[in-house]
């Protein structure tokens, strides 16, 4: 898609976007006709076949709506007409949108083009598509259309990964991408193999993966820039490519979702995709330990005590609480090893927080208020919303264990999303801004693009936006 300042006399394809307050101004002076089907309700279309062309009536929504929502009608639009627009010059008119409603209606065109498997099939992938607008220069659209195609190729790399089925994203496949990413973009890449795991003392991501028949990938990522005095960002991705729950087995009925258990490391890996395509002023570090948590001969059991790599010791009750174990080691390793602003750890960590809060917000939890209310602020305004719970001490106690420092659940059937929070901040090192996003209730969901549950791209905005515009 490319964004072009120019009229030109007749287009043959029209997109004209209205509020409603906006179509009652001026449906009086256009065709009255049309009144009787469109009101400019959101995610209202009318088209309008005529000799020149056919014009698409797409209603906003009241004018007053949250931004995000010009967002969500272009995801519906660009996924609804997919087989209906034609790659020729179009016409996008819209005379009283401001250039963030605009940025998030072009974000959305693009975000609605994903299917699974990806192919830019699309018409707003043919170079033949142009979108004409006048009302921005053409320097703010050269702006808007590489902040969308970051964000697109961003978001559609977690979606494409989340969405894969377990036997196409075994570690290597997953490895070789990230290689190959890291060469484009720039990226030090690096990973430990199980015999390097075993060296460093990263013994709480090798419990889990000593069941794999694939080797340890604890891999780490970074994207650097040259500015100076810029933040960095440390990230943590929960990355189990398949959970059986190991021998803590999983109930098989809904065991075919666990392939979404990588989804805390396809946010990260969106949010690393976004700042390295726009080179933004900021460092990030990201570690993924990678896995599957698998049944064999040499899986982890209920009752090994297994030391991490800050020390503590950890005594398993449920091999199904694997993630955080690999969180734990994850955590650690990147906060004893590089000095970091920030700290965030995302993860499909606990069915507790699917229970708590559906697919309307992920679990957050935070050592610190100033990043408390900056992450609940930028997931109101991506609508990749937050919620804070606790982690008061009281939660400690039902970590303690009698043979070890600390036990990965609590046996208690109550909080278990707390209880997991309170455990992973055993592996902070004390970093004095740190939040874990519990996400397993809205990584994987319900989407415009498929029948089934599919990869939602969840934290891949949040992060993003919340990388761009800290200071
Ligand atoms: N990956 C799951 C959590 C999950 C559940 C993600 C539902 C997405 C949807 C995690 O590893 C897990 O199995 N958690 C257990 C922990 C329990 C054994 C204490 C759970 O929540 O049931
Ligand atoms: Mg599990
Ligand atoms: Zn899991």
């Amino acid at each position: 898609m490319k964004l072009i300042n120019k009229k030109i006399k007749s287009y043959t394809q029209i997109f004209h976007l209205f509020t409603e307050e906006e179509w009652s101004r001026t449906s009086k002076n256009l065709n009255k006709n049309i009144a009787a089907f469109f009101t400019g309700k959101k995610h209202e279309v009318f088209i309008n076949v005529q000799d020149e062309g056919i014009a698409y009536f797409i209603g906003l929504g009241k004018a007053d709506s949250p931004v995000f929502e010009m967002q969500q009608v272009a995801v519906k639009f660009s996924q609804t007409y997919k087989e209906k627009l034609s790659a020729v010059p179009t016409l996008i008119v819209g005379d009283f949108m401001v250039e963030k409603q605009f940025e998030e209606f072009i974000k959305g065109l693009l975000l609605g083009t994903y299917n699974y498997p990806f192919e830019k099939t699309h018409a707003f992938w043919n170079p033949k598509f142009e979108l004409h607008f006048e009302n921005l220069s053409q320097k703010r659209l050269d702006m808007i259309s590489h902040k969308s195609e970051a964000l697109s190729n961003a978001q559609t790399a977690c979606q494409e990964w989340l969405n894969k089925p377990a036997n196409l994203k075994k570690p290597e496949t997953f490895g070789t991408y990230l290689k190959n990413i890291s060469k484009k973009y720039n990226l030090k890449y690096t990973s430990f193999n199980r015999k390097k795991c075993e060296e460093l003392g990263l013994g709480a991501y090798l419990s889990v993966n000593q069941g794999s028949s694939y080797d340890a990938a604890f891999t780490i990522l970074e994207y650097k820039t040259t500015v100076k005095n810029a933040k960095t960002f440390g990230l943590v991705g929960k990355c189990v490519l398949f959970d059986t729950g190991g021998i803590s087995l999983k109930n098989p009925d809904n065991m075919h979702y666990m392939k979404s258990d990588m989804g805390g490391a396809t946010a990260v890996l969106g949010a690393l995709i976004y700042a390295a395509e726009l080179q933004l002023p900021v460092n990030i570090i990201t570690v993924l330990p990678i896995t599957d948590n698998a049944i064999s001969e040499n899986a982890f059991l209920p009752s090994d005590v297994i030391t991490a790599y800050n020390g503590k010791t950890i005594e398993v009750l449920n091999t199904d609480a694997e993630g955080r174990m690999i969180l734990a080691d994850g955590l650690s390793y990147l906060a004893k090893n590089y000095k970091t602003d920030i700290l965030i750890d995302l993860a499909t960590l606990t069915g507790s927080s699917v229970r708590m809060f559906g697919d309307t917000c992920g679990a957050m939890f935070s050592n610190n208020e100033e990043l408390k209310n900056l992450l609940i602020k930028t997931g109101d305004s991506t609508n990749q919303r937050l919620w804070n719970l606790p982690l008061w001490d009281i939660w400690k106690d039902d970590i303690r264990s009698d043979v070890a420092d600390l036990k990965n659940i609590s046996m208690k059937p109550i909080g278990d999303c707390i209880v997991a929070a309170k455990f992973l901040e055993q592996f902070i090192e004390n970093h004095p801004r740190w939040a874990h996003l519990d996400i397993a209730g809205v990584a994987f969901g319900n989407v415009g693009y498929a029948k089934e549950k599919a990869a939602t791209g969840f934290g891949v905005q949040l992060l993003s936006d919340l990388i761009e515009n800290y200071h």
